[in-house]
């Protein structure tokens, strides 16, 4: 039984595959960065676990570019290391580590050297000997953007990719954020054109490896009653929250240039919006659903100065500059509250509000479409009456994966009583299995070939074009931002956003 008292049944059998995945094809898969936060707690273990599950293609090696790293043996320790903190330091059981490790060789180098790119062509000519890795290639960036440039000039340079969608197959996975505004994120497209199609460019955004996030699509084409109520006739206004409890965690420098419009509004929020959004893609073509969303993204109200004064809002947590690699004097915002419009027939005059940021109440990351007001209240009372609630769908993408969809109902007892309740629907409790990180999910279709989970170009930069006044604006801001206690629900200002359109955001709690 789900919480809130509904029986679900699924119509899939205990241990039935879900679909019958594409097999994923030899490969030496590169990482730059091999040393950086994002290999040690995402990439190898994401890796590690799909190795476990003999998912990897049979011929697979990881060749770990980093500066510092001379042998084998010393990164094969470093990641073992990382493994073992990722995994809560439990120590890896010796036989699954034993049959992953050999997988794993490095190339030292930096990155701007031509040199690094002339030894990695040798190392990648001995892995193909060595393991029949038989020439594909799976680039991962897993660099800061302003490295990116470097990494594409250098592959070109030494003739280790062409503009090719034959095979052996090259594929380049570029880490958000893809650039750091409209016109560097322009420029890397320019540069990653000039050296590969389309098609072997790969921009990731981990939100849409999420199996909630993915879930949004199966839901809304998948179920004909919410369709006809998808629209402005019946939804007031939709939230789009993704709170965190840590902060910076050790990347204060990272953080320090990005800021929370970077690190997650350009990139995961504004795709969670864009998969609410869209219309019904004409099939599940990788590009007809990226076609979908880029043409949410370019329906997106633009920012005027004085929109931008009104209906953004940036916070800063208070103790944010006291951390490591954080400058002393840092106007970085690490809280933002956007309420956002759309100019289509389906959208129009409905508020979108998103908010994000670091050292809240709660982590939590959710989508809630709240339904308009019933037209008129029947049942006498004004006491009665201001009970009911409208309705609001919740989709839950972390934790507590799940939906639940609130209304109002009868209170028992001879009273007219009227109360709020849930009928709700949870991943655990419906599905034996758990979720598969969105990392494995991700690198998976990428030695799959399959991109649907991958931004293409018009959507990357039409999300930045859209993010770039507000951006520009808060970077050349004197003031600092407004601090807010860690621990709290973010600046006061945040709560007068909505609350100007006689709105207010979902709790936290
Ligand atoms: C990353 C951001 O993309 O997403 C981090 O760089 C953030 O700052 C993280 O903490 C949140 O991801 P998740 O999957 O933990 O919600």
């Amino acid at each position: 039984m789900a919480e809130g008292g509904i029986r679900l049944r699924t119509s899939l059998p205990p241990g039935e595959p879900y679909l019958i995945p594409r097999a994923a094809d030899p490969c030496a898969m590169v990482i730059f960065g091999a040393t950086g936060d994002l290999t040690r707690r995402k990439l190898i273990p994401a890796l590690f676990a799909l190795a476990r599950e003999r998912a990897l293609p049979r011929a697979f090696a990881v060749v770990g570019v980093s500066r510092s790293i001379g042998s084998d043996d010393e990164l094969r320790a470093a990641l073992r290391e990382a493994l073992e903190a990722a995994g809560g330091a439990a120590p890896l059981a010796a036989d699954e580590w034993n049959a992953f490790a050999p997988a794993l060789t490095t190339v030292a180098g930096d990155l701007d050297d031509p040199a690094t790119y002339a030894r990695l062509r040798l190392k990648l000519d001995q892995v193909d000997a060595a393991r029949g890795t038989s020439g594909n290639r799976l680039y991962y960036c897993a660099v800061p953007p302003d490295a990116v440039p470097a990494i594409l000039n250098g592959l070109r340079g030494a003739g280790l990719v062409t503009a090719s969608p034959g095979r052996p197959w090259t594929r380049v996975i570029v880490e958000k954020p893809f650039g750091r505004d409209l016109a560097s994120a322009r420029e890397l497209n320019r540069l990653a054109g000039e050296a590969l199609a389309e098609d072997q460019v790969w921009r990731i955004d981990h939100y849409l490896g999420k199996e909630t996030v993915q879930n949004i699509l199966v839901f809304r084409f998948g179920n004909s009653i919410f369709e006809p109520l998808w629209n402005r006739k019946y939804i007031d206004h939709v939230q789009i929250t993704a709170a965190e409890t840590i902060g910076v965690e050790g990347r204060g420098a990272f953080y320090d240039r990005a800021g929370v419009l970077r690190d997650v509004v350009q990139n995961h929020l504004l795709q969670v919006l864009a998969l609410i959004a869209m219309e019904q893609p004409v099939s599940f073509h990788p590009d007809e659903i990226r076609d979908e969303k880029a043409k949410v993204l370019r329906a997106l109200h633009p920012w005027n100065a004085p929109d931008i004064a009104a209906r953004a809002v940036r916070g800063q947590y208070r103790g944010y500059r006291d951390e490591p690699g954080v400058a002393p004097d840092s106007r970085t915002p690490t809280y933002a509250a956007l309420a956002v419009t759309l100019d289509n027939w389906r959208w129009q005059g409905v508020p979108f509000y998103l908010r994000a940021g670091k050292r809240l109440r709660r982590r939590l990351t959710e989508v809630s479409i709240h339904f308009q007001s019933i037209p008129t209240c029947l049942f006498g009372r004004d006491d009665v009456c201001q009970l009911v609630q409208p309705n609001v769908l919740c989709l839950r993408i972390q934790p507590d994966e799940g939906i639940g969809l609130h209304f109002v109902t009868k209170a028992p007892g001879d009273e007219l009583a009227i109360a709020d309740v849930t009928m709700d629907f949870d991943y655990a409790g419906a599905f034996a299995r758990p979720a598969p990180e969105a990392y494995e999910r991700l690198l998976l279709d990428a030695l799959r070939g399959d991109a649907t989970l991958f931004a293409r170009r018009d959507e990357v930069e039409q999300a930045w074009s859209f993010i770039d006044p507000v951006l520009r604006a808060w970077d050349e801001a004197t003031d600092a931002p407004p601090e807010y206690e860690p621990g709290g629900d973010g600046p006061a200002a945040a709560r007068d956003l909505p609350a100007a359109e006689g709105r207010r955001w979902k709790s936290l709690t």
